[in-house]
C-alpha cells in the first residue's frame, strides 16, 4: 500500500514540481541526495533572516539567541540518533569528515605497525580510503570482507578475518550501491567480544529507518546530513564518551581550546575539543529541522511507502527481461542497481535524463565492489519516501523504450 496523502507530502519539497526536458521531473537520485522540505528552507532562512550571530561567543542577545538554538540543533541529533549524550554528538561536514576524523585521530594515536583494520568489499570510497591512508602511514593492514554474489556479506569470512591483530572495524550499514542492510548487530557483538571498537558508516541507513546507537552499540556512527533531507555540508559524528575522551582533537583552532599560551595549549571538553572555528550554525540548525520534519511524517509511514515502491519496482523492472539486478539480499533498503543486458549504464542513464527521470549512473563511488562484479558500473534509482508508483511507472517505461532504441 502507497502513502494516502502523497500529494499532501510532496507539496513540502518545492523541488519535485519541475519540468525537465519538457517532463515532469522524476527524481530517483535519493540516495546520491535527499530533497530538502520547506520546514528545513525556512529554518535555515529564519537563522540568518531574523537571528544570525556567532555562536559561543558573545553576551550580546542575538549571539545567544543562535547558540540557544545551535546547541538545540545537537540535542535533536542526540535524540534523532537515541544517543545517551549530547556531548556525544561531534558536528561535522558529513560523513566522510567522520571516518576521517576516527581515523586520523583515534587511529592514529592506538594503532600501530601490522595492526589489521577490518571493513568489508561493499565500502563506498569514504570508507576505505581514510584506512588506506592511515595504513600507509603506520603499517597498518587493510582486511576485507568478501561480497557474495547476491550482494550479502560472507559471514563465514567475516569470523575468520578476525586474527589477534585486529583493531578496528569500520563497516557500510546500508550499502550505497546495492541497497543490502548488513547484520551490524551481529558484526558489533563479535567485534566488542574481542574488544575492538567498530565504526557504522550511517549514510545511507539513517534516512529510511531509525537509528539507535544505544541498542546498536556502535562505537562510532556518522552520516551527513543531506542525506536525511538537510542541508548539504553539516555531518554527525557520533561518538560513546569513552572514545572521544582519549582521542586527541582533529583540528586545532579558536573554540577547541581551554587555554592558549605560545608554550602550551590545553583543550577544551566534549563536544568543542573536535569543533574548531565557527562551526556550520545555519545549517546544524536546518538539519535539527529535517529530523524535526521526519518525527512529523513519522518512520513508520516513511518505511512503508519506500517498501512499496522497492518491492513494486523491482517486481515491475523483473518482468521487462534482460535486465540484471545487483543486490538482492532480503534485508535491503529502497536502491534498485541493474543493468540492461548490452547496454552501457550511462547511456541508459543520459536516455531516462532526457525522459525527465534522474538516476545515478557508474561505480557510486564503490569502486572495488563494482570491480567484485566485473562490471564498470551500474545504473541506480532510489526512492524516498516521497516518491509515487506513478513515478516507478516512469521508469519501467523509460526502460522498456530504451531496449527497444538498442535492442
Ligand atoms: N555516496 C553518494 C551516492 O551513493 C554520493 O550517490
Amino acid at each position: 500500500m502507497s502513502i494516502k496523502n502523497i500529494e499532501a507530502i510532496r507539496m513540502d519539497f518545492p523541488v519535485l514540481h519541475q519540468k525537465v526536458h519538457g517532463k515532469p521531473w522524476v527524481y530517483l537520485d535519493n540516495a546520491a541526495s535527499g530533497q530538502k522540505p520547506l520546514p528545513v528552507i525556512n529554518a535555515i532562512s529564519e537563522y540568518y533572516l531574523k537571528y544570525h550571530s556567532n555562536v559561543h561567543r558573545g553576551v550580546h542577545y542575538m549571539s545567544q539567541l543562535a547558540t540557544d538554538k545551535f546547541e538545540a540543533a545537537r540535542k535533536t541529533v542526540q535524540h534523532f540518533l537515541n544517543a545517551e549524550h549530547d556531548h556525544e554528538i561531534i558536528w561535522t561536514t558529513g560523513t566522510t569528515e567522520g571516518i576521517n576524523l576516527v581515523a586520523a585521530t583515534y587511529g592514529r594515536k592506538f594503532l600501530k605497525e601490522g595492526d589489521e583494520i577490518l571493513i568489508t568489499g561493499m565500502e563506498h570510497h569514504a570508507n576505505i580510503v581514510p584506512w588506506q591512508m592511515l595504513c600507509e602511514e603506520k603499517g597498518c593492514v587493510l582486511r576485507v570482507v568478501p561480497v557474495l554474489e547476491n550482494g550479502t556479506l560472507d559471514m563465514a569470512s567475516f569470523y575468520e578475518l578476525f586474527s589477534d591483530k585486529t583493531r578496528f572495524l569500520s563497516v557500510v550499514h546500508v550499502s550505497n550501491a546495492l541497497g543490502t542492510l548488513n547484520p551490524v548487530k551481529e558484526m558489533i557483538k563479535h567485534a566488542h567480544s574481542k574488544n575492538i571498537p567498530v565504526l557504522l558508516d550511517g549514510a545511507q541507513s539513517s534516512c529510511h529507518f531509525a537509528i539507535d546507537v544505544q541498542d546498536l552499540d556502535c562505537d562510532f556512527f556518522v552520516f551527513s546530513g543531506h542525506k536525511v533531507f538537510g542541508p548539504t555540508g553539516i555531518g554527525v559524528l557520533y561518538g560513546k564518551t569513552e572514545y572521544l575522551e582519549k582521542m586527541p582533537p582533529y583540528k586545532g583552532g579558536g573554540e577547541m581550546i581551554e587555554t592558549v599560551t605560545f608554550e602550551k595549549t590545553t583543550y577544551a571538553g566534549l563536544p568543542f575539543k573536535f569543533e574548531a572555528g565557527t562551526p556550520d550554525i545555519a545549517n546544524a540548525i536546518g538539519l535539527a529541522a529535517a529530523m524535526d520534519y521526519i518525527h512529523s511524517i513519522g518512520w513508520d509511514v516513511m518505511e512503508a511507502q519506500e517498501k512499496f515502491l522497492l518491492e513494486y519496482a523491482t517486481e515491475e523492472i523483473l518482468k521487462i527481461g534482460g535486465i540484471k539486478l545487483y543486490g538482492t539480499s532480503p534485508e535491503k533498503c529502497s536502491v534498485l542497481s541493474f543493468l540492461i543486458e548490452g547496454i552501457h549504464p550511462y547511456d541508459t542513464g543520459t536516455i531516462l535524463d532526457k525522459m525527465g527521470i534522474a538516476v545515478r549512473t557508474g561505480h557510486h563511488c564503490a569502486q572495488p565492489l563494482m570491480g567484485r562484479f566485473c562490471i564498470p558500473g551500474t545504473v541506480r534509482a532510489s526512492f524516498a519516501f516521497y516518491n509515487t508508483k506513478e513515478e516507478v511507472d516512469a521508469l519501467i517505461s523509460g526502460l522498456k523504450r530504451i531496449k527497444t532504441m538498442f535492442l
